[in-house]
């Protein structure tokens, strides 16, 4: 069986962003209210009280947007200081990255995977919904500053959409070669808004493997990192290229994480939220944490049923959910 021991932390469901395939129109009606989010306070307790004991010691925060989530940089650095973190990264669109980057590696904090799906800003404001004024020049500085601050690896995530940016993965992989940088194509999956792409929904990462060999030639390669995805590299590159592939490809028999959602859910699956346990009720009704740790140890058991069950199912558990409320 897999060890599990990397936890994906929600901070907040909220995002600056609509990125298409991840937060439609009429996702706010949804949010999670102020008052239903775990504290900080809460939430390290979890981690020193519940986590950590069972096991879990990768620790990656995501959204919605984290940076929107108010003393988001304390959080960090209480994380990053507890002493069995062996790793602690984020998941951001950038968009506050510039002003925030330093103070979140001097917090601690040493590796972030960053939303570009677009080297140019009219493709990148309709893929991420935005109106008026580009973001992607801001974006762009976030990734500059991520840099300059000194995280590394520094991934950069791109979700391949047919007929909208398709067409740019030859000019995103070269961001590679003389770059330190390390960029993922992802291919996109069906999640809250399946009907959005219509049937050619995702891009195969063997067809872009494909058209990256015939173009450079690509060798195996290994990058720092707790997810799914097969490393490559353009021979002679000083960044990689990761590919994500959970359309064509089921990686759930190497599965090594759990989710904890921004109200406090520990969900065990991406896709499925059988046997899912309400962490934040839990400890607001004073139940003791030793309690807690055999219901996680439990669904630590359970898991690889879980796992397997999504795919059997196909549409069941969160699919129902966006991407932004599960967190990626
Ligand atoms: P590293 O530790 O750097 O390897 O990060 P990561 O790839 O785990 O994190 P990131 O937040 O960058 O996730 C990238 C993509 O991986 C997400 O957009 C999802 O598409 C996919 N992904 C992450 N976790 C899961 C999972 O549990 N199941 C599935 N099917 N896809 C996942
Ligand atoms: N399919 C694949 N990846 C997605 N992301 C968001 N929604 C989807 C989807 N439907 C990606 C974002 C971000 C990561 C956390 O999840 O691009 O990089
Ligand atoms: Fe926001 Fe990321 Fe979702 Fe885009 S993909 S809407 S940036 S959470």
């Amino acid at each position: 069986m897999n060890t599990v021991d990397y936890l994906r932390i929600s901070l907040i469901d909220r995002c600056n962003f609509r990125c298409q395939y991840c937060m439609p129109e009429g996702a706010e009606l949804d949010y999670i209210l102020r008052q239903e989010l775990l504290t900080n306070e809460e939430l390290l307790r979890l981690l020193k009280e519940v986590f950590i004991p069972v096991g879990f010691s990768k620790f990656r925060l995501t959204g919605g947007e984290p940076l929107l989530r108010p003393g988001v940089v304390e959080l960090v650095r209480d994380i990053a200081s507890l002493p069995q973190t062996q790793d602690l990264a984020m998941t951001t669109n950038a968009y506050l990255l510039a002003g925030m980057a330093e103070n979140l590696y001097n917090a601690g904090l040493r590796r972030v995977n960053i939303s570009l799906d677009s080297l140019h800003p009219e493709t990148f404001d309709k893929i991420t919904g935005s109106r008026g004024r580009s973001r992607w020049q801001q974006t762009w500085e976030g990734i500059q500053a991520a840099y300059h601050a000194g995280f590394d690896p520094l991934k950069l995530n791109v979700v391949v959409i047919p007929g909208i940016n398709e067409g740019e993965v030859l000019d995103l992989a070269a961001l590679t070669i003389e770059r330190h940088w390390h960029v993922r194509f992802i291919e996109f999956m069906p999640i809250g808004n399946a009907e959005l792409f219509g049937e050619r929904a995702w891009v195969p990462s063997e067809e872009l493997r494909q058209s990256i060999r015939e173009h450079w030639g690509l060798s195996a390669a290994n990058v720092r990192g707790n997810g799914p995805a097969d490393v490559f590299q353009i021979p002679g590159a000083l960044g990689t290229l990761g590919f994500i592939s959970q359309m064509s490809e089921c990686f759930c028999d190497r599965c090594n994480r759990m989710r904890l959602s921004a109200d406090g859910w520990l969900r065990p699956c991406l896709l499925n939220e059988n046997g899912q346990i309400d962490l934040k009720k839990a400890i607001r009704l004073g139940i003791d944490t030793a309690d807690l740790r055999e219901q996680v140890r439990e669904l630590l058991l359970i898991k690889p049923e879980i796992n397997f069950k999504q795919r059997d199912s196909g549409t069941q558990g969160t699919y129902t959910r966006t991407m932004s409320q599960i967190g990626g």
